[in-house]
């Protein structure tokens, strides 16, 4: 059995992209800079930021956090979103989700440039990832590719069920492991809250992604031996007698589930620290193609 290593390929992804910008530095270019938008105090959202925002420092890259109060209007985000459009400085930037429920989000993200969505959740290039055009990827799916790539994975024929349907993770993920190339060519079956006989569709699978955010759901008998797992839940369990008052878990009951698999993803550890470090890998193509 393979753990698959977020936090290693990650930390192999961040090295990369530091000799990239080392090279930038020495040869007096301007470094990608990223921004992330953030509305209101959800701790959870403000850790992520945290995290990408120090990434960034890792990396060389600069970076700005834009904080805004959780009362702010949707016209006041909206133009926020314009000055980050027109700020010549700025290579690409994400407002961080969830947004408070005064603002229409699908509304944000089509205000967001396509040249400037590194989180790759606007409609064109959503619609682009969908038609096999170079395009930014979604950084959780493309985290996943990743390390699904680096540790050799086979995708080509295999059958793949992705669990839940978010516009973020298992909506983008369904399309691109259907896609040709690698990783992709797989036979893929979306699964959601409405799909029946759920052990039946998983016990079938190659590959199983789940990205429902319920702790322990996938267990040892909905899973076929070998199959190979990547857990993108990440919940806050409240904890008392730890430190931060909570700990991390995943969709999947680890422990026996990991006993007859080939491949697992861990959380903490996992999909988590491959997102960021996909997102600095946008923000590079983000620069890259302003440059030219
Ligand atoms: N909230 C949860 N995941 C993400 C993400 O990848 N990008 C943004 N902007 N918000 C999120």
């Amino acid at each position: 059995m393979t753990i698959l290593d977020g936090k290693k390929t990650s930390n192999d992804i961040k090295n990369e992209i530091t000799s990239i910008v080392d090279e930038m530095k020495a040869n007096g270019e301007k470094v990608p800079h990223l921004a992330a938008v953030i509305v209101g105090n959800d701790g959870a959202s403000l850790t992520y930021v945290g995290s990408k925002v120090r990434a960034c420092e890792r990396v060389g890259f600069e970076s700005t956090m834009v904080r805004m109060p959780n009362t702010t209007s949707e016209t006041e985000l909206l133009r926020e979103i314009k000055k980050l459009n027109d700020n010549p400085e700025i290579d690409g930037f994400i407002v961080q989700l969830p947004l408070p429920k005064q603002i229409d989000t699908q509304k944000v993200l089509m205000a967001v440039d396509p040249d400037k969505d590194v989180d790759g959740f606007h409609p064109t290039n959503f619609g682009r990832m969908a038609l096999d055009m170079s395009t930014f990827i979604p950084a959780t799916p493309f985290g996943i590719l990743e390390l699904l790539d680096r540790y050799d994975v086979q995708t080509k024929g295999k059958h793949t069920v992705v669990i839940g349907r978010s516009h973020i993770v298992g909506r983008p993920m369904s399309i691109l492991m259907g896609r040709k190339g690698f990783p992709g060519n797989s036979t893929v079956t979306l699964t959601h809250s409405h799909t029946k006989n759920i052990t039946q569709i998983t016990s079938q699978a190659d590959i199983i992604i789940t990205a429902l955010g319920v702790p322990g759901f996938l267990k040892a008998e909905m899973v076929k031996d070998g199959a190979v797992i990547i857990d993108v839940g990440i919940t806050r369990v409240p904890d008392e007698s730890r430190e931060r008052g909570y700990y991390i878990t995943g969709d999947v009951d680890f422990e026996n589930v990991s006993k007859k698999v080939s491949h697992i993803t861990p959380v903490p550890g996992g999909v988590g620290p491959m997102t960021i470090a996909m997102l600095l890998k946008n923000t590079l193509l983000a620069r890259e193609r302003h440059r030219e």
